[in-house]
């Protein structure tokens, strides 16, 4: 069975072309549900790694599994058709090398029809990238504050406070644009380093928590609709769900316990 079909969506040159024009937008989607809102506007879909603590409750990243990170990507391509899909790859599964990674990206490319693979790190990772980008695989690299490496970071920290972090990570910058990642994630970094990689390297930086200065933006569509109960402090609200979400729930509650439904023989004249 093919997992591919003839739905023509933004391709990894269009983002690539992007470079210092019009702001990418990229939001995250896990699910059916999600991804066919999200695909009406944004430019990249990311089936994030978040998805380990959003969808199902663990504390970090390092629970999502290959499995997991395929099931949320079928979903996610059964229901979106414009945007460019991008399925990370979790903890444990590409860090061995550039064959385990290859591996794991073909699981991911192959089982999901996704366009690319996400990968975390900078200059450690680029032989990686490099590897399978020549073998024809998209990667779209992940420096700055990267959630994978929470222990040895040691917590969610704003990266590039002191001006003496600024050369690694400009560093990490330039190995995956040179390795041939087509765009990169700058997470949680402080504004002018952002602007700094941004001018300095010749592929898009897709912001979240690294200012307006990126060439695009990404966020956790849960933390941005209001949805999760914590979220880090640099995500704005675009709605409170939740807090609507919850009102309805009550108002259900209180059809239920005062049996203000209307009988099944009104509902099916209703309908006729
Ligand atoms: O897993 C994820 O959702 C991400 C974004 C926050 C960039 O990596």
């Amino acid at each position: 069975m093919s997992v591919h079909s003839s739905v023509r969506r933004i391709s990894v040159p269009a983002i690539r072309a992007r470079k210092g024009e019009r702001p990418i937008v990229a939001l995250t989607a896990y699910s059916a549900l999600t991804a066919r809102l999200v695909d009406a506007h944004a430019d990249v879909i990311l089936v994030g790694d978040s998805v380990a603590m959003v969808e199902h409750g663990m504390e970090s990243t390092l629970g999502a599994s290959l499995d997991m990170m395929i099931l949320h990507g079928r979903s996610v391509m059964r229901a979106s058709e414009n945007a460019l899909v991008v399925v990370d790859l979790p903890f444990g599964t590409y860090e061995e090398g550039p064959t385990q990674a290859y591996r794991s990206a073909v699981r991911v490319l192959t089982e999901t029809g996704c366009t690319a693979v996400k990968l975390e790190g900078g200059a450690s990772q680029a032989e990686t990238i490099a590897f399978l980008t020549t073998r024809g695989i998209p990667v779209m690299a992940h420096i700055g504050l990267t959630p994978q490496s929470v222990m040895t970071i040691g917590g969610f920290k704003t990266q590039g406070r002191q001006k003496s972090d600024w050369r690694q990570i400009e560093r990490d910058a330039a190995s995956v644009a040179e390795a041939g990642a087509f765009s990169v994630v700058l997470e949680g970094m402080v504004e002018p380093l952002a602007a700094k990689i941004t001018r300095s390297i010749p592929i898009p930086t897709i912001g979240i928590g690294a200012s307006a200065s990126c060439d695009g933006q990404i966020l956790v569509l849960e933390d941005m609709l209001g949805l999760s109960p914590r979220v880090p402090r640099f995500v704005r609200r675009f709605e409170d769900l939740g807090a609507r979400i919850e009102a309805a729930i009550r108002e259900y509650v209180a059809a239920v316990t005062t049996r203000a439904f209307p009988s099944s023989a009104e509902t099916y004249a209703a309908k006729e």
